[in-house]
């Protein structure tokens, strides 16, 4: 080979590889990691962008040298020249991508079981999943439940799905991870959240009508600000003021993410619009709290028309405490009438 065609090789690889490399480089292909699990993750993500860059390059320069250099005249017809391999060659491009597989299996194998390490003081969240909505519950906090996820920086948090209906799938982009529920399946999640902010939960898996509004957020506080807020809700929901437990029972469970009421700021769309119990209640020829409670208990026992059957959770009724459970009902009799 002449000197001059290993400088245009060289020549062509740089050029190929910088623009690669550009576009890697230039393009937020992935969100600032917010927890220790995307950090590894991400690591993984630039070693092997890399070792495409590099491939890429070479790859590149082979064929613009070829296309240019060996291009045949107008009028050539002739046969190119016969070749029966070359066995250096050959084993080079076996040795290289094995070596490069190896490494890229042996460095995910590491980094998948570091993401998997449970840190010290674990706290566990259960995370339920049901058409349209996202329901975080503490059982370390007396089953403290939340329609946000509260999470501390800095502690390996273990979170443990369950879904209600269909397949959904969770995914908070700044952890780097998903995690499909999947019906009669309890599968984990581990995350030890690095960096304070607000984050987006999204339902990542399409499972019915609202699958694009099944969205919440994760909300990464300081240790300190996470123990007053369980301390907070905790008091709110178990507060002698039907009124104000309520709306606490209401906010933390997620109601607002498919029901309508002005006095909750809620604007759901799913099912039945709550400032209109009243008149629900008298198309069910049913006493109004009487009414709101067997709807929560027993969704299906009276659909409201112009509503889906089997969407409006039979189980959240029988899943909180019977003190909460009446808090609702109260709020609800008050507040959702026009
Ligand atoms: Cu739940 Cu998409």
């Amino acid at each position: 080979m002449r000197r001059g065609s290993i400088a245009s090789l060289l020549g062509i690889g740089i050029v190929a590889g910088g623009i690669a490399a550009a576009v890697a480089v230039a393009l937020p292909w992935l969100p600032t990691p917010a927890s220790r699990e995307a950090s590894r993750i991400d690591f993984e993500f630039w070693f092997v962008v890399i070792i495409c860059i590099v491939i890429f390059a070479v790859v590149i320069a082979a064929i613009l040298y070829s296309v240019i250099v060996f291009r045949a005249a107008p009028d050539d017809d002739s046969d190119g020249p016969p070749i029966h391999g070359h066995t250096g060659l050959e084993i080079a491009w076996t040795i290289v991508p094995t070596l490069l597989v190896t490494a890229i299996g042996i460095s995910s194998a590491i980094v998948l079981s570091n993401d998997d390490a449970l840190g010290k003081n674990v706290l566990h969240i259960n995370v339920t999943a049901q058409q349209f909505a996202w329901t975080f519950s503490y059982p370390d906090s007396k089953n403290l439940t939340s329609a946000t996820l509260m999470l501390p920086k800095d502690r390996s948090v273990l979170l443990t799905f369950t879904s209600k209906d269909v397949i959904h799938s969770f995914w908070v982009p700044e952890f780097g991870q998903k995690q499909d529920t999947v019906p009669g399946l309890h599968p984990t999640l581990h995350i030890t959240p690095d960096r304070l902010g607000t984050f987006p939960v999204i339902c990542t898996e399409l499972c019915g009508l609202g699958h694009a509004t099944m969205r919440t957020t994760a909300i990464v506080m300081s240790p300190k600000a996470f123990d007053k807020w369980v301390a907070g809700q905790s008091k709110a929901v178990t507060s002698p003021n039907a009124g104000q437990a309520g709306a606490a029972v209401f906010k933390n469970n997620g109601c607002a993410a498919c029901h309508t009421l002005t006095a909750a700021g809620a604007a759901g769309k799913v099912g039945p619009d709550l400032d209109k119990l009243t008149t629900y209640a008298k198309q069910a020829k049913q006493p109004l709290a009487a009414f709101v409670r067997s709807s929560i208990v027993d969704p299906n026992a009276y659909v409201q028309s112009g509503y889906p059957k089997n969407v409006m959770p039979g189980t959240f009724g029988t899943s909180i405490p019977k003190q909460q459970l009446d808090a609702l009902v109260t709020y609800l009799t008050t507040n959702g009438s026009k």
